[in-house]
């Protein structure tokens, strides 16, 4: 029989150093209000200003307290998937840094870059490796360093306030845990003609030389996004994907006991929340102490819903977002 995919054991972590709005409100024309009201975002967490630490840094910590949990060693784990926009280096990809922090000698590695939906994609992809039997272990991680690469001057300010650090770890395994439990339905979307909506243009591999003085005085090197395009699509996409994979696996939406939405903007998920006709109490929210971690915000949420309870055995949860690529989607998972 077909090996379902559930998930073992799942960490989070984030870096110690703490940035409130007020402390953007130095670097940048803004205010603590503006902020929280256009986003809910009230902090968020940083590396060190001196650097140093990539996006494997922190995805192994959190790695590590997912494998405790999982009850695994770094041995047991025979796939690594790595999701993020924000590689310690351009190339090669965070995989493959996190397998060797790990320990490991040959355990295979890939990276996933679907930004924001980047935790969903993986999870679909480690559920088709199961599936498939090439995989029985996987260890997929979201994590993201943004800091090191925001305008944090006026320029920049609409991306920059909004986006935080952080990686999230799940553990999922081939099981035969019987019926109705791991991932009950998946779809995944992408409208690349909607890539310059949200991008990091430079350094890039079609030009010669890949980055220069001229693009790096126009910030170039910096994220641009036009904020009310992706707000407005989410908005629209987020219900529609919702809907698509509830009539996947014909459930009614009362059967989901928490959705977690990526968490790019609290009004984005409370407009989700009156869309679906939700009581506030089932959509997942904590874009308030980390800001924006694109393809990490989901495992940080899934793991805190666990700590709290309001995840656990026989459980269901639908984990949706969207963000550039453009890409968008949905899973409905099920806890044994
Ligand atoms: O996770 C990836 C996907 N990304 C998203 O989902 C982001 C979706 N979009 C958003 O979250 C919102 O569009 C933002 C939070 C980025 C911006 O909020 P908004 O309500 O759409 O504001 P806006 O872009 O319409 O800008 C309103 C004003 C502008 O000033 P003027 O032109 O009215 O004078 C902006 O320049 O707010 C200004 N502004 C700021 N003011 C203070 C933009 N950023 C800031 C800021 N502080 N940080």
């Amino acid at each position: 029989m077909m090996k379902q995919s559930i998930i073992r054991g799942t960490g989070r972590y984030v870096p110690p150093r703490q940035v409130s709005n007020e402390d953007l409100s130095r670097w940048m024309e803004t205010s603590d209000e503006w902020i929280r009201q256009r986003t809910g975002i009230e902090k968020r967490h940083w590396i060190p200003e001196e650097g140093g630490v990539g996006a494997s840094d922190l995805a192994l910590e959190a790695s590590k307290i997912a494998l405790k949990r999982a009850g695994w060693t770094a041995e047991d784990v025979d796939l690594i998937i790595f999701a993020t926009l924000s590689p310690d280096i351009f190339f090669p990809g965070s995989g493959c840094l996190l397998q060797t922090k790990l320990g490991l000698a040959s355990t295979p590695a890939l990276d996933i870059r679907q930004q924001c939906t980047g935790f969903l994609y993986g999870l679909v992809t480690a559920d088709a490796y199961i599936r498939s039997g090439y995989a029985k272990r996987v260890l997929l991680a979201g994590a993201e360093v943004h800091s090191t690469g925001l305008d944090i001057s006026t320029r920049g300010r609409d991306v920059a306030a909004i986006f935080g650090d952080g990686a999230g770890v799940v553990c999922i395994e081939g099981a035969d845990a019987g019926d109705g439990a791991g991932i009950l339905a998946a779809s995944l979307h992408a409208d690349g003609a909607g890539a310059e909506s949200l991008m990091i243009e430079g350094p890039a591999s079609r030009q010669w030389p890949r980055i220069d003085e001229k693009m790096l005085a126009e910030g170039r090197h910096y994220p641009v996004m036009d904020g009310q395009k992706i707000f407005k699509t989410a908005v629209r996409r987020l219900p529609e994907v919702a809907g698509e994979v509830l009539r996947q696996a014909d459930l009614p939406v009362e059967a989901v006991d928490l959705f977690i939405p990526h968490q790019a903007n609290l009004r984005i998920n409370q407009a989700f929340a009156r869309a679906m006709k939700l009581p506030e109490d089932k959509v997942f929210h904590n874009i308030q102490k980390y800001g924006n971690t694109t393809a990490a915000s989901i495992p940080i949420a899934l793991d805190e819903a666990l700590e709290q309870g309001i995840l656990g055995p026989g459980r269901t949860a639908m984990f949706l977002g969207l963000g550039a690529g453009l890409t968008w989607g949905a899973v409905i998972y099920r806890f044994p």
